[in-house]
């Protein structure tokens, strides 16, 4: 399957069969990602890391992901750093950079930002987060995780809780899981539900998904439970924050109602959404998925720079 240079901005740009070849690309980055095997079959290529959003997982993973594959990093962590602090537009950065690397990565605070980049840029452009909107590599480790500790995606009955409104983990997860045949359950206060378009792309796609504000009704049969951050840096209004934070807890009292073998996923940072004591059960899924980032990263760089294992 050939996967090069194609920009990954939304997770509908690839269908059932690309992310399949995705995620079996990855189950064999493992090793290289642990360091317990050794390649440089990427060497010679530039990859441009634009984040103008914080980061910790998505930017540290995709370094590794590059280091591990011989492939150069050019940084940038902030927009105060770059010509957009004197007014430079994106689509003129993107020019620029383009000009300078193999591939970008980019987040950045609005939606649609990536989608422009891809517009204005020759190389693939990955949406690394776009505001509210959608976060495709996420969503391909997130897969990637369910699959190998489930042992498939299909049938999965997974609840989605926390802020489902602004959370664009949330809305790239959803219609994935969608194309996979999983149940979802969308828990959340009525003010962060699922925006309506996403509900209505998963229904298309698949199983039509259930919405409630009520986590302890629906916790006893769920097969996965991913677990949200509320996005605090996008309510207009800090009042309309203070009004929904800390509503959702998961701790050991809420997961004795569960399945033994739920597993429970966050995409990561938490603020209190999980309780600490939940880190030492077998539920606690979240260190491993945020390792997953660096296989399932080096796939993606394998894929759409023409990579192949020598
Ligand atoms: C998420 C993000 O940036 O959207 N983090 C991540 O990439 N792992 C989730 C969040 O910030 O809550």
């Amino acid at each position: 399957m050939n996967l090069k240079d194609i920009d990954i901005v939304s997770i509908r740009d690839l269908d059932r069969s690309q992310i399949d070849h995705i995620l079996d690309l990855a189950e064999k980055m493992i090793p290289f990602a642990t360091g317990e095997r050794m390649t440089r079959c990427l060497e010679g290529k530039v990859l441009a890391n634009l984040f103008f959003e914080p980061s910790t997982r998505t930017k540290l993973s995709f370094e590794s992901a590059a280091a591990r594959l011989g492939i150069r990093v050019l940084e940038v962590s902030s927009a105060t750093t770059t010509s957009m602090s004197k007014g430079e537009t994106l689509s003129d950065t993107i020019r620029t950079v383009e000009s300078y690397s193999d591939i970008i990565v980019l987040r950045h605070p609005h939606e649609g930002s990536s989608r422009l980049a891809a517009h204005f840029s020759s190389k693939p452009v990955i949406n690394a987060g776009d505001g509210a909107g959608q976060h495709p590599t996420q969503t391909l480790l997130d897969l990637f995780t369910i699959r190998s500790e489930k042992g498939g995606i299909e049938g999965m009955k997974v609840v989605m809780v926390g802020d489902l409104k602004y959370g664009r983990t949330a809305h790239s997860l959803a219609v994935a899981l969608s194309m996979f045949g999983a149940e979802l359950t969308f828990v959340a206060p009525e003010t962060l539900q699922m925006p309506t378009d996403t509900v209505d792309q998963v229904s298309e796609v698949g199983h039509a998904p259930r919405l409630t504000s009520d986590l302890e009704s629906v916790i006893s049969e769920a097969d996965v439970l991913y677990v949200t951050r509320i996005q605090r840096e996008r309510f207009p209004d800090p009042e309309e924050y203070n009004k929904v934070a800390g509503t959702y807890r998961i701790d050991k009292t809420l997961l004795r109602e569960a399945r033994k073998d739920l597993i429970v996923l966050h995409p990561l940072p938490r603020v209190d959404e999980i309780a600490p004591e939940v880190d030492y059960t077998d539920h606690a899924k979240y260190f491993r998925q945020a390792f997953n980032g660096v296989p399932m990263r080096m796939a993606i760089l394998m894929a759409l720079l023409g990579g192949e294992l020598d």
